[in-house]
């Protein structure tokens, strides 16, 4: 792979990109400017749709072989190129190290996956009344597609939506976030590097992606935006999207329960709801929100949450051993705070954590005895930090799981197989994990109901949302 300054610097001076100021991305660990990036405008947004649409007429031209063997090689090398992309990435938007690499080898199993799914886009050829005629249902890719990405997840949220929209035969420009555009350049560079055709997959950083976005939705040659933040942008996406009726994915904000029977296996409990929450400093959608405990167990699953807690290395996110790193930026670090103080003004108390470490870290936080309508418990907090609460009956952990806008990820932990089934059919949520904090796979379905999306990322599912289903009529006529 190029050195960094070389790709970023390519962004600056590519025929099809306009961009001529750049803009900042800084490490949240260490304050200090990681790289400069093409800062792209609308005019830029223009030029990329009409190199996206050219393109999209030689690419889906070429044989689902052909687009395989190319997906091929960008996984291989992604997985070659582990070291460089994982550093990037946790300087960027500081996610520790082992996770870093973890997030490489998920990035790279879409890659793959969707390498061996685009040669399996299988038609229909189905019965007619007619005996003189043949019916066909023929998938063909849907278009150019448009995705704007977060930065929690800066290359697999990329490779969820690339992918399979490459595979399918669509071409591809990414908006990804302000504060982790460098990760996607360098993915940009490997799908090249890997014999992707030029403009099939191109990068637009800006650090102000209203009127960029703004041209490519309303372009009626873009015929697909896939997008995943947060459910009030999504709301303005969704709405603008409607004007030239476009296809659309969207993967927004959750509020995920996290219940704990009384029947549960309280080792197995506690190492999820670990993995659960504090995974990437708790900024993920599908992260433990609300901890519903069955009060005959929260006062020990409380203490043993909080040993655990204290345990985790709080540090500098290049360093191998640390477990949490910073927050994203001051903005992040503000509201975690805000969200702890009205907890505890409410009469929450606080186990363990419930501070600022300096710069932007905040200590793992545990909190007991949460209001019910306590902030936290409504709005997506998006930091490392963990409200319990207490249950009676399983009738009442479905109704506190279910009462919220949101319907992304929600977990159970019961040994009773009856109650397993019960509460995964009466949560009103896209994923649910029974005994499994982290249920996400490339060959899973992702998604949520409610105002947490629409359409499902991942595995065979993943594919469709860049295919268009044509019905094909054919008269025999006479021999
Ligand atoms: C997300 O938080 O947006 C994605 C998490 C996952 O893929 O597990």
């Amino acid at each position: 792979m190029k050195a960094l300054a070389d790709v970023t610097a390519k962004y600056l001076t590519d025929g099809w990109q306009s961009a001529t100021r750049t803009f900042e991305v800084v490490e949240p660990a260490s304050g200090k400017v990681l790289a400069n990036v093409a800062d792209c405008d609308a005019q830029a947004a223009r030029r990329a749709a009409d190199v996206a649409w050219e393109a999209f007429e030689r690419w889906r031209a070429t044989s689902a072989f052909e687009r395989s063997d190319v997906l091929a090689r960008w996984h291989d090398l992604i997985i070659a190129n582990t070291e460089a992309l994982a550093t990037t990435m946790t300087r960027e938007m500081g996610k520790p190290l082992k996770e870093s690499r973890g997030e490489v080898k998920y990035a790279a199993g879409f890659v793959r996956w969707y390498a061996e799914e685009a040669k399996r886009v299988y038609g229909d050829l189905f019965p007619a009344q007619d005996p003189t005629k043949r019916l066909l249902a023929m998938p063909q890719p849907v278009g150019p597609a448009f995705a704007i990405t977060p930065w929690n997840f800066p290359l697999a949220m990329v490779t969820r939506k690339a992918a399979p929209a490459l595979a399918a035969g669509c071409t591809f420009v990414l908006k990804p976030a302000e504060q982790s555009p460098v990760s996607a350049l360098l993915l940009a560079d490997l799908w090249l590097e890997a014999g992707g055709p030029a403009g099939t997959l191109q990068v637009l950083p800006t650090s102000d992606p209203a009127p960029l976005s703004t041209v490519l939705i309303e372009d009626p040659r873009i015929r697909k935006l896939t997008f995943t933040g947060s459910t009030e942008v999504g709301r303005v996406l969704y709405a603008q999207a409607a004007t030239t009726v476009k296809r659309i994915s969207l993967e927004l904000g959750g509020h995920a329960p996290f219940l704990v029977f009384g029947d549960a296996d309280l080792d197995n409990a506690v190492a999820q709801v670990m993995a659960s929450k504090f995974r990437n400093a708790g900024q993920t959608c599908v992260c433990a929100n609300r901890i519903y405990v069955h009060s005959s167990l929260a006062e020990e699953f409380t203490e043993r949450y909080a040993a655990a807690a204290e345990r985790l290395v709080v540090g500098d996110p290049l360093d191998a051993a640390t477990d949490v790193g910073p927050l994203v930026d001051a903005q992040a670090v503000a509201k975690v705070e805000r969200h702890v103080a009205e907890a505890v003004d409410g009469g929450a108390r606080v186990v363990t954590g419930g501070k600022r470490l300096g710069g932007l870290y905040y200590a793992p936080t545990v909190l007991a005895g949460v209001r019910r309508d306590a902030l936290l418990m409504r709005e997506e907090t998006f930091g490392p930090v963990a409200p319990i609460v207490t249950f009676e009956t399983e009738a009442e952990a479905v109704r506190l799981a279910n009462d919220t806008p949101f319907g992304l990820a929600a977990y159970v932990y019961t040994r009773d197989l009856g109650r397993a089934f019960r509460v995964s059919e009466a949560l009103e949520y896209g994923i649910v994990g029974v005994n499994d904090g982290t249920p996400s796979a490339p060959y899973a379905p992702f998604g949520g109901v409610k105002q947490s999306g629409i359409g499902r990322e991942g595995g065979p599912w993943g594919i469709q949302e860049y295919l268009n289903l044509k019905y094909v009529a054919l008269g025999l006529g006479k021999a």
